[in-house]
């Protein structure tokens, strides 16, 4: 889960290197390296953290480089400091090595070679790989990297420099993405983990399929296929978004993108409703209106926050368009027998596009012949590529590792489908227009959400003292704990449990005390009785009760030590309004605690690996 960046061309190298890993780095901030030949000499400068921290050190010294490779890492074999920080070397210092995957043979090649005498500087599989092409190595690079790959075992994406071809940087990879962006005439080439880091370079771009390997030289690329057989690609021209990198005034990245949902809320809508004020349009289904009509089954995949909104767009799917529908998290999925019928809509949900379980699940799902549908916020992502059809959810870059405003464009966007298939079966047209109605009123209700901050965030002080919460909530309302437990474990570092209330009474009471806050979501409207009912009893337990209901919502202020009331709407688009009250809490929390808010430690915005 790194990023992976390469430049060989007439511009400056360390500068076009700094400006692209500062665009890969929501991909792993544990540490940063660069690098590249200069004079014939080898030379690697990497730093613990941050690439501002590697920027510092690189400023202050004068280098004049004439290619380089970069990365950004997020630690997984060795952890996060300087001897395990990419680009590796072999024992003899002739190659850089930089690499996002994992190596999964990586202790039987390690112990090989140090059975040949092979010495060892960290603890990464990374460092493998670069020893065993040295090991390979008898002056042809293209073959030692060949014989490498066909040892090893895993995913990966690697760039390489060696000393002895000062002129060339070697880019290989396997079920990772690695793209490859050139001039129209070949004065610079750029290496990638992700095109849109080609921002401000005007590029042919392709990317590199299973073991392929890229020789890419001054005025040259040559691929070789698995076979080393020499073959051509197909290129296309990729416009990276140009990306504000702004706060506007805002202390945190996530309080903005939180202040950011009416707008994003409304931007699906504007995109996705069709005219008559009834319905919704989506001509990027990959189905003809008979395919659609066969449809008998829902299934999505997605993870973390995006696995969140498919858990609750199940009842949407079910309760509108009456379709059974199931979610599950992708590294679940992945390992399961796939019984999945030919009429299966499957709905692949990730905010990056580069969630590698989940681009894993929609491989499983698609060898089985069936049609997979992407949600997707970022544009030339691996999962815009893999599947049959995709819907972009426009809410512009998600900056902050914490994500808010995807998860409100992905209910949306769903709760859209959800009418499209349920106004092409049995949902009436008066149905819909009351639906389309109700849809229409969130942007303004997030934002009355929001204008009440002030009050949330006193709560928030009030509670920030306790180490523990337990997130209570039924029906659309147990996503939402789980989802608001997961912003607060996150970004406070503070341990939250999200339960379904009816189930506390089989277990999980045992834990109530008055060191345990209870966060009760109480918006569901079609269990409110029997949430009161569950609320009681974690009260007669001593739990302090934080409640967040409907306004007018009655026998609460009674029962609840506080009480914060949400407007109104149906259950069915709730956790549209209450997710937004869950954000807020979470954030004024890990504002008091002082945490890194916008890059919460262990953390990396996409997570490439399994
Ligand atoms: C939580 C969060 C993660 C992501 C998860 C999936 O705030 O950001 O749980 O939701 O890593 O990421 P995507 O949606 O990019 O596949």
């Amino acid at each position: 889960m790194c990023g992976i960046f390469g430049y060989i061309g007439k511009k400056d190298p360390l500068k076009v290197c700094m400006q692209g890993l500062k665009l890969l780095e929501y991909r792993g901030y544990d540490s940063a390296g660069i690098a590249a030949l200069q004079k014939g000499e080898l030379i690697t400068i990497k730093e613990v953290g941050k690439v501002s921290i590697l920027e510092e050190q690189v400023n202050q010294l004068d280098l004049q480089l004439d290619l380089a490779i970069a990365h950004t890492r997020w630690a997984t074999h060795g952890k996060p400091c300087k001897k395990n920080a990419h680009p590796h070397s072999d024992a003899q210092s002739c190659i850089a090595l930089i690499h996002n995957g994992i190596i999964e043979n990586f202790a039987s090649l390690r112990s090989k070679l140090e059975k040949k005498g092979v010495a060892f500087a960290s603890e990464t599989d990374t460092e493998v790989i670069a020893q065993l092409i040295a090991d390979h190595y008898k002056g042809d690079l293209l073959s030692s990297v060949h014989t490498t790959l066909s040892e090893l075992k895993g995913s990966f994406a690697i760039a390489l420099i060696h000393k002895n071809h000062p002129d060339t940087i070697v880019a290989t990879s396997r079920d990772n993405p690695l793209a490859i962006g050139f001039s129209n005439d070949l004065s610079e080439t750029i290496i990638s983990s992700d095109p849109n880091a080609f921002l401000g370079h005007n590029l042919n771009v392709f990317y590199l399929k299973d073991d392929e390997i890229a020789l890419v030289g001054r005025d040259s690329i040559e691929i070789y296929d698995k076979r080393k057989k020499k073959i051509e690609k197909k290129t296309e021209k990729i416009q990276a978004e140009s990306i504000s990198f702004s706060k506007e005034g805002f202390e945190h990245y996530l309080l903005k993108e939180i202040c950011e949902q009416p707008f994003t809320v409304q931007k699906v809508l504007v995109e996705n409703l069709a005219e008559n004020g009834t319905d919704a349009h989506f001509p990027q289904l990959p189905f003809s209106s008979r395919e659609l009509k066969k449809i008998d089954r829902v299934l999505i995949v997605g993870c973390g926050t995006s696995w969140h909104a498919g858990s609750i767009a199940v009842s949407l799917f079910e309760e509108m368009a009456k379709i059974p529908a199931s979610c599950e998290i992708a590294s679940e999925f992945r390992y399961k027998p796939p019984l999945l019928s030919s009429n299966t809509l499957a709905i692949a949900i990730s905010q990056s596009g580069e969630t590698a379980d989940t681009l894993g699940a929609v491989r499983k799902i698609r060898e089985r012949g069936i049609k997979v549908v992407g949600i997707c916020n970022v544009k030339n992502s691996s999962l815009t590529r893999e599947v049959d059809g995709c819907i972009y959810l426009h809410a512009g870059p998600e900056f902050s590792v914490c994500s808010t405003k995807a998860f409100t464009s992905q209910l949306t966007l769903l709760s859209l489908i959800a009418l499209f298939l349920a106004r092409s079966r049995k949902m009436s047209e008066e149905e819909g227009e009351v639906f389309v109605s109700e849809l229409k009123k969130i942007p303004q209700k997030i934002d009355e959400v929001l204008k009440r901050s002030s009050e949330i965030e006193l709560l928030a002080k009030k509670y920030s003292h306790f180490q523990n919460f337990f997130f209570l909530g039924r029906r659309m309302m147990f996503p939402i704990c789980q989802e608001a437990a997961l912003k607060l474990k996150e970004i406070s570092y503070l341990n939250a449990c999200a339960y379904p209330a009816g189930e506390m009474k089989h277990g999980p009471i045992a834990l109530i005390s008055p060191t345990l806050p209870v966060i009760a979501f109480c918006q569901n409207e079609q269990t409110y009785e029997k949430m009161i009912s569950n609320i009681m009893e974690v009260k007669a337990r001593g739990a302090p009760i934080l409640a967040f209901a409907s306004q007018g919502a009655k026998g609460l202020s009674s029962i609840a030590d506080d009480l914060f009331f949400l407007p109104s709407c149906p259950d069915l688009l709730s956790p549209l309004i209450s997710t937004v009250a869950g954000q807020l809490f979470a954030y004024f929390i890990a504002k008091v605690i002082g945490t890194d808010i916008d890059k919460p430690r262990n953390l990396a915005k996409s997570v490439t690996v399994e």
